[in-house]
């Protein structure tokens, strides 16, 4: 029985605003909590996702957030070519070892080489033969001092060839380092017994790794991404985006409890059973059930909670998130993952402050999806407006008018199957936050904080032995500042 039970009954649903979480005996400091959560074959360091909203994650933005320890969600008001894209960037934007690197042939010109570096964002690139053979490599360092008139000569009379250093494949990250170093160079080919190019590893990668500790990575040091599929389209994107590496797929559907959403989890399961999937929106015990019969490796839980949400007034249809967040963590528990722990649960809408991302793992949450929080900020698409002396960046929801023109409107699939589109959300701004990884630190400050006041090491110690308590309009408008008049927020 769970330490919650007994607030939430049957016949009322609470959200954030509802409830605090009750302070406990504690002899844990902010600084020193474990924020790591296990979602089943994924692990992040700082449980955050972002939502996959075309105004919140492209490439940009999921770089940022693996950089810091959570996970990206790419949207999919693109074309599949696009969206795979994505994913290649984020794949390509930080390595252990490059084990597919581009490359030239030694017929290539100096001006292809320019553009592919410029293309790629890279500051080298190895010459090889059509065999794979390594012949040299061209670097930043070998075309400094060249202009104009040497674009139409062949790469082959500035790379690098005579030494050419090399390590055999195999080599560690530690290795790497040693000749590097000693060599004062900045990229390693790797070549196996034949001087086939086979890899590559680049001093730039490694201080990506030194400067960021707790990066999502995957078993090849590469950044983590997920990609968001519609059921219409399941088959097609989870091709493609399996294709260019994705490391998760989720079901990007309004309502998660349907026949056509357990069938898009199921192909992908037997498809490409190696990939996550995450299943949803559900709100309730029965959706968890089925999402995880059909096969899903993590559930995604709230059904118009979202910031820019309508669903609610336009369908009448949903439930207060903190109130779905406990059913479906309760359903989850029913539901092992190897290894033994409960089907993960990510709590996806109306997370606003860092506050509420602790009630929401008080509640049961493994995982908060955010998108409004995030939206502001400078990795997230979309340009600065200055309105009346504040900066702001758009923000809007897949159901409004504007994202449905684009490819989101299957997301609301009932009204689109009558030929018309039903708008589920709106059209907005969100302040301008700044970089990523200064919002990040704020939202797992307070976070960490929250672990502090109920005295809880790591999450699960939040998820078990924190209480929540239910609070009246008095007590909300005592957590707010109150009574003054606020100078700075
Ligand atoms: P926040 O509160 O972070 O919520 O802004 C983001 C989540 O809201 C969902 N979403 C929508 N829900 N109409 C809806 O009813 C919409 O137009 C809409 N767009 C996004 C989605 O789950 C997202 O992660």
């Amino acid at each position: 029985m769970s330490i919650n039970a007994g607030l939430f009954d049957h016949f009322e649903s609470l959200t954030f605003d509802d409830v605090l979480v009750v302070p406990g005996w504690s002899d844990v400091l902010p600084a020193e909590v474990d924020t790591t959560s296990s979602l089943g074959p994924l692990t992040l360091r700082v449980p955050l996702m972002s939502a996959a909203m075309d105004t919140v994650t492209e490439a940009p933005l999921a770089i940022s957030l693996a950089r810091e320890g959570g996970i990206g969600v790419l949207h999919r008001n693109l074309s599949v070519e696009e969206q795979a894209a994505n994913v290649d960037r984020v794949k390509r934007a930080q390595s252990g070892m490059i084990t597919a690197p581009i490359s030239l042939s030694p017929t290539a010109t100096l001006a292809d080489a320019e553009e592919l570096m410029a293309a790629h964002k890279i500051s080298g690139v190895p010459i090889c033969e059509s065999s794979g053979r390594l012949v040299g490599i061209l670097t930043n360092r070998d075309v400094r001092f060249c202009d104009e008139s040497d674009m139409a000569s062949l790469v082959t009379e500035f790379m690098t060839s005579e030494p050419l250093v090399t390590a055999p494949v195999g080599t560690t990250l530690e290795e790497a380092v040693a000749v590097l170093h000693k060599h004062r160079i900045e990229k390693l080919p790797l070549v196996d017994d034949d001087g086939l190019l086979r890899g590559l590893i680049t001093v730039k990668d490694i201080n990506k790794r030194v400067e960021k500790p707790n990066a999502t990575l995957d078993e090849k040091g590469r950044l983590c991404v997920g990609a968001a599929v519609g059921v219409t389209d399941v088959a097609e994107r989870a091709e493609a985006l399996a294709a260019a590496g994705v490391d998760v797929l989720v079901i990007d559907t309004a309502h998660g409890h349907t026949s056509g959403v357990l069938e898009a989890v199921r192909t992908i399961k037997k498809g490409w059973p190696e990939l996550p999937v995450i299943g949803g929106n559900v709100v309730t015990r029965e959706g968890v059930d089925a999402l995880a019969d059909a096969g899903a490796d993590m559930i995604k839980v709230g059904v118009g909670a979202g910031s820019i949400c309508t669903t609610r007034i336009v369908a009448g249809a949903g439930m207060p998130q903190v109130s779905a967040i406990f059913e479906c963590a309760q359903a989850a528990k029913e539901h092992r993952v190897e290894g033994g722990g409960a089907l993960p649960i990510i709590a996806d809408g109306g997370v606003v402050t860092s506050g509420d991302i602790v009630k929401a793992f008080v509640a049961g949450a493994d995982a908060v999806m955010l998108g409004n929080a995030l939206a502001g900020c400078d990795e997230a698409p979309g340009e600065l407006e200055l309105v009346d002396g504040a900066m702001w960046k758009t923000y809007r929801g897949m159901g409004s008018a504007g994202a449905m023109r684009g490819r989101a409107a299957d997301r609301y699939g009932s009204a689109q199957k009558q030929g018309k589109h039903v708008a589920e959300g709106v059209e907005a701004r969100v302040r301008y936050a700044g970089p990523l990884h200064e919002l990040v630190n704020q939202l797992v400050g307070g976070l960490r904080s929250g672990m502090g006041y109920a005295g809880a090491g790591e999450l699960d110690d939040l998820r078990y032995r924190t209480r929540l308590t239910r609070i009246t309009g008095a007590g909300l408008r005592e957590s707010h500042p109150h009574d003054v008049d606020v100078l700075r927020d």
